[in-house]
């Protein structure tokens, strides 16, 4: 008989599959973030927005978001994971829909907001679902699906937005176009099973069988049903207050906390959101070749997720998380000093571009998929879908913080300065890793948890 801690080894490559399309949440997320970019730029066309009321539609989404990842977890410790992952997909296509066929801004800023909940959900559920439904030994990388996802939507963001960019009203086909992944991810999700370890935890032991025979097809479901049942039995339910009662839960709290702020405030969206804009102001003077050079470093952002994917589960998340940091802190360092030293012309730009994409390379390959990934581990089953929720709403709320920032910081300090900040920020978050953050690698989920929680 297979003991809770002991992994189920199982070749079947059929959950894989199945985390392709459950890790299409990510798509959204990244898709509705990285669409805003080129939507801002064409809604002059349709709607008279001043400067205000575009910072407004951008925070819309942000704030929508935020909320979404307040309640997603809850909602979804509540009613299940599936059908609130099938609740965000309709709700992302409903947004998607009102926003593009907006005749008023009213409308327009509602379907966005819309959209921003379903993007907070999307958040949070997706690498929920997914690191209850895979095993152990490739917890990281099928949990990393969802950045991976993430990257990709960013990616094609840029390229619908470049798309559609000589149309009138081209915005109207880059917001509507979002309809389509949610669609899929819809039509996906209605066919996947609940995750069993959700259902388990509801006492639904028939369903939970159901959906490991369907998720796995070896013979080993029955043992893997036992562990489960066996690591999640006596479990006790979990107040929202006990993350910060308890002290070994407020202890994870800190690092799930940590991680979300570190993510967000060494700078990443600014890289990726703002790269046209510095780029045309150094000397790349075509918009066409801003956009292209930013295109580039999307690439970078998908090929080193991949490669994240490779090594999280042999080399293990801090490992990497450690590499990764000191990578970003040195490509940090390098900006600033381009900066600093007013570098311009083609050559400038160029290793502006170079620096940036070295950043992003680093990011993705540690601090960017190990956050999403910790958060998803390291709570007990009682809890996690809303110990999730508090970790990314505070990672929302600290991605709205800097984009809200930085042109005030840049404009008080200047840009060399700034990226020095990002610099010594990613140096505090090193020390945070090598002080607080754990190793999961290889463990169950049922382990991790005995680990951290039930032994005295
Ligand atoms: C972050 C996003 C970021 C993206 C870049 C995610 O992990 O949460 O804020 O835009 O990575 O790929």
């Amino acid at each position: 008989m297979l003991q809770p801690e002991q992994s189920v080894k199982s070749r079947d490559w059929r959950f894989v599959l199945i985390a392709v399309i459950a890790g299409l949440g990510g798509l959204l997320f990244g898709y509705g973030t990285g669409v805003v970019a080129g939507v801002l730029l064409f809604l002059a066309h349709d709607f008279q927005l001043n400067g205000s009321m575009q910072g407004l539609f951008v925070a819309v989404a942000l704030a929508g978001a935020a909320l979404g990842a307040a309640i997603s977890g809850l909602l979804a410790d509540r009613w299940g994971r599936r059908r609130i992952l099938l609740a965000t997909a309709a709700l992302f296509v409903f947004g998607s829909l009102l926003a593009a066929l907006a005749n008023s801004v009213a409308l327009l800023f509602l379907g966005r907001a819309f959209l921003g909940l379903a993007i907070g959900t999307a958040s949070t559920v997706t690498p929920l679902y997914l690191a209850e439904i895979t095993t152990p030994e490739r917890r990281g990388a099928i949990v990393t699906i969802n950045q991976l996802y993430i990257s990709i939507g960013i990616f094609i963001s840029y390229g619908v937005d470049l798309l559609f960019s000589d149309f009138g009203s081209g915005w109207r086909w880059m917001l509507g176009f979002g309809a389509l992944p949610a669609l899929m991810l819809f039509v996906g999700m209605w066919i996947l099973p609940e995750s069993p370890r959700w259902l388990i935890r509801q006492g639904l032991i028939d369903r939970a069988k159901s959906a490991l025979q369907y998720l796995r097809s070896t013979a080993l479901v029955a043992e893997e049903l036992e562990s489960l049942q066996q690591g999640n039995a006596n479990t006790e339910p979990m107040a929202l207050r006990s993350l910060f009662n308890n002290w070994k839960l407020r202890r994870l709290m800190v690092i799930a906390v940590g991680l979300a702020v570190f993510q967000q405030i060494t700078g990443i969206n600014i890289v990726l959101y703002y790269a046209p804009k510095i780029l045309q102001e150094t000397g790349l003077s075509s918009p066409f070749m801003a956009i292209l050079a930013t295109g580039g470093i999307g690439l970078v952002n998908v090929l080193a997720t991949i490669i994240s994917m490779r090594f999280l589960d042999s080399l293990g998340r801090r490992k990497l998380l450690l590499w990764g940091l000191w990578g970003m802190l040195i490509s940090l360092l390098a900006l600033s000093l381009e900066f600093l030293t007013n570098l311009q012309g083609a050559l400038g730009a160029a290793l502006i571009v170079v620096t940036s994409a070295v950043f992003v390379a680093f990011f993705a390959m540690s601090l960017g998929p190990i956050f999403w990934l910790l958060i998803s581990e390291i709570f007990p089953l009682a809890i996690r879908g809303r110990a999730m929720s508090l970790a990314t709403v505070i990672n929302w709320l600290s991605n709205m913080l800097v984009a809200g920032v930085f042109l005030d910081l840049v404009g008080a300090i200047g840009r060399g300065a700034t990226f020095l900040i990002y610099a010594l920020i990613t140096f505090l978050a090193i020390l945070f890793t090598l002080k607080l953050v754990p190793e999961t690698k290889g463990l169950s989920l049922e382990e991790i948890e005995r680990q951290f929680i039930s032994i005295p």
